[in-house]
């Protein structure tokens, strides 16, 4: 089956960036990581990072039309881009939704997700872990075998 694992804006800085918040780990690292547990689960997986909200809606739309699962860290775009929750219910594509850091402990306009209600589910706080349980969780789910 194949799965579109798609980020958002400064994800490409992990690292460097919030090192208290997101930790060391770079996106190359999470790509690596994620690529092994595909294989695993005989997942076939595209891993891409765009700064640009348009982008990221191109990148949904494509995945949709390729008859691919959607993983997604949407970054900030989570919390506020009607545009990417339109583009996501548009490409008929299931979706889960991940973060690395725990975002409803954190300031209160992270703890709304204008996506979710949008993905089969929410995975979050669990650093680069959170994209390894959310790539289980939607291959099991386009497997038929959750609800
Ligand atoms: C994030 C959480 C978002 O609130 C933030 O804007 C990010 C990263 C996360 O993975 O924890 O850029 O999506």
């Amino acid at each position: 089956i194949p799965i579109h694992a798609l980020n958002g804006p400064n994800l490409n800085l992990l690292g460097t960036r919030e090192p208290g918040i997101y930790g060391s780990a770079t996106l190359a690292d999470i790509e690596r990581d994620l690529h092994a547990r595909a294989e695993l689960l005989s997942v076939g997986l595209t891993f891409r990072q765009t700064n640009h909200e348009g982008e990221l809606v191109e990148l949904v739309q494509a995945a949709g039309a390729s008859g691919a699962g959607i993983l997604i860290n949407a970054a900030a775009y989570t919390h506020t881009s009607v545009a990417l929750r339109d583009a996501i219910v548009g490409s008929g594509a299931v979706a889960v939704e991940v973060h690395l850091s725990n975002v409803h402990a954190r300031e209160a306009f992270r703890h709304v997700s204008l996506i979710a209600p949008v993905c089969a589910g929410v995975i979050c706080g669990f650093g680069p872990y959170s994209y390894v349980l959310g790539l289980d969780a939607l291959a099991q789910r386009l497997r038929g075998r959750l609800p």
